[in-house]
């Protein structure tokens, strides 16, 4: 089980991004991930703004993404690109905030005639927190994404479900591979305690 974080990156209410994103999160959950969201739009304005990282709720979101196994991260196109939003939180987090950590780049948008914003904007961006591996992602045109209702869950059109499917499953094969093979160095990293020589006055190491 990986710990996922979902950044949410758009500031509207009954967000398309946000629906998408508890699409991605219900299928994670599925697979026995424990997931959980940030909502940048919850977090204050003026500190996000001005750079202030030691704001107490955006210390607390710079916490929950380092503690995070793995991220999500997901904003509405504005403007031929990520938002604004995403990029001032973005700003304050560490150089190597996503370094050991697979991300997932999702866009929605309006048409898809800014379908390179995810190459050419979101993932260039993710990789100057040092993300070792970025997935493909997918770009989600928003009439595709049919949201929450009182009684039913978010849910993607049929025409393009398979694909954001697809996209989630080689992301959870990508945190299984990663959870096996930290198990290894971890055992490794235990097995040599057990087994190095022990340092003494007459066995100097
Ligand atoms: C200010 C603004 C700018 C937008 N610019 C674009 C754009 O350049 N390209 C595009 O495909 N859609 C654009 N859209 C449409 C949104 O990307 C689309 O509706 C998106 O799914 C909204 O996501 P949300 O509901 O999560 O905020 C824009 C919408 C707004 C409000």
């Amino acid at each position: 089980m990986s710990r996922v974080v979902l950044l949410s990156a758009s500031p509207s209410e009954g967000s398309k991004t946000e629906a998408l994103l508890e699409f991605i999160a219900r299928r994670l959950g599925q697979y026995g991930h424990r997931t959980e969201f940030i909502k940048l739009r919850h977090l204050p304005a003026g500190p996000l703004l001005s750079g202030d990282a030691n704001d107490g709720l955006i210390a607390s979101a710079r916490d929950t993404v380092a503690a995070a196994d793995a991220v999500v991260v997901g904003s509405p196109v504005f403007k031929a690109t990520y938002t604004g939003l995403l990029k001032v939180f973005i700003d304050l987090l560490p150089m190597d905030a996503l370094h050991g950590k697979p991300v997932l780049p999702v866009l929605t948008g309006g048409s898809p005639a800014h379908v390179l914003a995810l190459d050419y904007g979101l993932k260039p961006l993710l990789a100057t927190l040092g993300a070792s591996s970025i997935g493909r992602g997918r770009f989600v045109v928003s009439s595709n994404i049919l949201p929450t209702t009182d009684t039913t869950p978010p849910s993607i059109d049929e025409s393009v479900e398979r694909d954001v499917v697809d996209a989630i499953d080689q992301f959870d094969s990508e945190l299984t591979v990663r959870a096996r093979s930290c198990t290894h160095v971890e055992a490794a990293a235990a097995e040599s305690l057990i087994t190095a020589p022990i340092a003494t006055d007459r066995n100097p190491s």
